[in-house]
């Protein structure tokens, strides 16, 4: 039995197995007390090939227990080269997963399924799959969908039209086993056939009689770029948009996310992938590549907007609050507000200068030279996370972000942050629910700390708290488990 070495970039309380390949999530479903997880998982090494169904589950989102790999891509079968994306029911006490059963050269992945009677341990696939072609109009197909509404199944499957157009394809069923082409539930706008559209995973959660639909963006000469959400309702199976498409996460990393609907009415948790930010080698070198995102809570408000948080429950992981500081910062120079560790959840309420640009800097070397950089513009109305000093290593992507008026255009209008890190990878959540999620690889000698900076002359006033982040709840499991697998 080996123990992995230790990696300060491997994040200690994002979902990922151990070691090697993952990529979205898949199959998320609440079955007998569980919180089941699925992923996209080459067990074999840290790259996109092989591609099985890993599989994860927790009954408090706290605690996580990998078990074994549920779906494996069968020798000269349908999904002989990996069993794709899709997603999971639990019905009449079993678990169904809808997936795409992918083989080289063949472009679009029937949809197939297989089932578990106990709990996801094991897993029977059907013989044949159940969707093998798609329409005729479509030149790319792929990543089901299934949920249940009014007393029927539906299924959406991510789709590219022959027209260029993205599209989620609907399909209705009465009893799981046959299914209706409904035609497209809804598609991309028009698009220059010289540059078509993709639509990959599409997700689907209602809020009362509201919709909202998330699909992640992919075109075929760039593969994957981000995810945008679709609100509107639905009528006769075809999706009305009440507002224009918006991304989901703001950031460079966050692809393929999946929706999973918690026992509570109305409550919809959210998942994603983040991919690697580093050349492939760096990667290669460190044995793994990909990381889950945070659970987070999806809320539709009244004017239609998509706000998201972490799951209530990751209150839990904090541990001892290491930093409380109020502070009134001016440009005569930055406020250092203290250490904190490589794993750590953090509120800052920022009373910003209004004629310039303040923010915090998460400094990661000891001379100060490598920093995550997180502020506030209120002449552009832009929440700015610049990662181009966020590593000293080259082979780290670069690059500026932004989250577009988060605030109202007031001037010295709060903003209120919420900024988990966890060793390479930060999530930032703003209270008017837009989130940016991005990658980053610190090499500096630290320790890391943090400063208040502004650039205005009238100065910000900055309110910071920080804590500490209990990663034992959340690998333990994780690790034993998979340690006893490989012994
Ligand atoms: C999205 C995606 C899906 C596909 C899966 C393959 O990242 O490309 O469309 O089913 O990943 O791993």
């Amino acid at each position: 039995m080996s123990t992995p070495p230790a990696d300060p970039h491997l994040p200690a309380v994002h979902l990922r197995p151990p070691r090697n390949w993952i990529n979205d999530p898949n199959g998320l479903v609440f079955h007998a007390g569980h919180y089941h997880v699925f992923f996209q998982y080459n067990p074999d090494a840290p790259q996109h090939a092989n591609v099985h169904w890993g599989h994860a589950r927790s009954r408090d989102l706290i605690t996580w227990e990998q078990l074994p790999v549920a779906l494996a891509p069968t020798p000269g079968g349908d999904d002989a080269d990996g069993c794709y994306s899709g997603n999971a029911i639990s019905v009449d006490g079993r678990l169904v997963a809808f997936y795409s059963a992918h083989r080289t050269g063949r472009w679009w992945q029937p949809v197939t399924t297989a089932e578990s009677h106990d709990g996801g341990h094991t897993w029977a696939k059907r013989p044949e799959s159940l969707i093998p072609q798609p329409p005729t109009d479509t030149t790319m197909y792929r990543d089901p969908y299934v949920w249940q509404q009014d007393g029927r199944w539906r299924m959406l499957v991510g789709s590219a039209l022959a027209d260029g157009r993205g599209a989620a394809l609907l399909y209705e069923s009465d009893d799981l086993e046959h299914w209706t082409y409904l035609g497209p539930f809804h598609t991309s706008s028009p698009a220059d056939p010289a540059d078509p559209a993709g639509w990959e995973c599409p997700q689907y959660a209602t809020f009362g009689d509201r919709g909202v639909l998330i699909v992640s963006d992919w075109t075929p000469q760039d593969g994957p770029s981000h995810v945008t959400v679709h609100t509107g309702h639905e009528e006769h199976g075809r999706f009305t948009t009440t507002a224009p498409p918006v991304r989901l996460d703001h950031g460079p990393d966050f692809y393929a996310p999946a929706l999973l609907k918690a026992p509570e009415e109305d409550r919809w948790l959210l998942w994603g992938w983040s991919w690697e930010a580093r050349d492939e080698s760096w990667a290669h070198e460190a044995g793994w590549a990909g990381v889950l995102t945070l659970p987070r809570e999806i809320t539709l408000a009244d004017d239609g907007t998509v706000g998201q948080r972490p799951a209530r429950e990751l209150l839990a992981l904090r541990g001892e609050r290491v930093l409380h500081r109020s502070e009134h910062v001016t440009r005569s120079g930055p406020v250092e507000l203290g250490e904190v560790s490589r794993t750590f959840d953090l509120t800052a309420v920022l009373t910003p200068d209004p004629a310039d640009t303040s923010g915090l800097r998460l400094i990661t070397s000891a001379d100060g030279s490598e920093y995550l950089h997180i502020s506030f513009d209120p002449t552009a109305c832009h929440l700015i996370v610049d990662r181009s000093h966020a590593s000293l290593d080259a082979r780290a992507r670069e690059g500026v972000y932004t989250v577009p008026c988060p605030v109202a255009r007031v001037p010295r209008t709060p903003v209120e942050l919420r900024v988990v890190v966890d060793r390479s990878i930060a999530e930032i959540y703003l209270s008017t629910g837009q989130v940016l999620t991005v990658r980053f690889y610190p090499v500096g000698d630290g320790p890391w700390r943090l400063e208040a900076h502004t650039t205005g002359i009238a100065g910000s006033d900055f309110t910071v708290e920080a804590w500490d982040l209990n990663a034992v709840g959340l690998r333990h499991e994780t690790l034993l488990a998979c340690q006893l697998r490989d012994a």
